[in-house]
């Protein structure tokens, strides 16, 4: 018994310490309000020759959605989410090998802020799958930073931002949705 609660007490600790160490999570983990899913899923606008990379993806609550809805409309939509956390990462394989779309949706864990997006393959991106588009729900200090990393290295690309605006954008770009909370695209 009191192995058990000695087992329980350092996974909990483990637990704490993963989720609040910055090189872990400088984004707390924080999923996008279910309420919301629609609208996300209507902004990403999901087809066939998309590849859409969630940029912190959390547990998968949208990636996993999206990919459900490709799956029942019989699109070959291919899903990248990018992770840092490594319990995160645990939960998203896991989630994935009972997905019924598994074979499109790959688990990536690396850094959103310095990726590199040409060490995704052509079998990441699909070969014939011009347009990307990223999700993001990133805290507002953050979103800059991953931005602009995804501008210096890709010129044309459609991007769903969660809650926050992405000033370094556009502005004639920007379409705005309202949910709970807001739902910015830039396409
Ligand atoms: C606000 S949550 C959003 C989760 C998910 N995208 C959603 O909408 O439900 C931000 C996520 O980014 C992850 N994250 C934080 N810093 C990261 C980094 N440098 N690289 C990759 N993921 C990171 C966190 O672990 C967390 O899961």
């Amino acid at each position: 018994m009191i192995h058990i609660l000695l087992f329980v007490i350092i996974a909990i600790f483990i637990v704490i310490i993963i989720f609040s160490f910055p090189q872990f999570s400088p984004v707390p983990y924080f999923p996008s309000n279910s309420k919301d899913m629609w609208r996300i899923l209507e902004a990403l606008a999901i087809r066939n020759d998309q590849t859409i990379i969630d940029l912190g993806a959390g547990d998968g609550i949208v990636i996993f959605q999206a990919a459900k809805e490709s799956y029942s409309k019989k699109l070959n939509t291919r899903f990248i989410a990018v992770e840092i956390n490594p319990i995160l990462l645990l939960v998203l394989h896991i989630r994935r090998l009972f997905h019924p779309n598994r074979t499109n949706i790959r688990i990536v864990n690396r850094d959103m802020f310095v990726m590199d997006y040409s060490k995704l393959t052509s079998t990441d991106l699909g070969k014939f799958q011009p347009v990307l588009t990223f999700y993001i729900y990133v805290s507002p200090w953050f979103i800059e930073k991953t931005v602009l990393n995804i501008v210096k290295q890709i010129k044309i690309f459609d991007l769903v931002s969660y809650f926050y605006q992405v000033k370094c954008l556009p502005k004639h770009k920007e379409k705005i949705e309202v949910g709970v909370h807001s739902i910015f695209t830039y396409s």
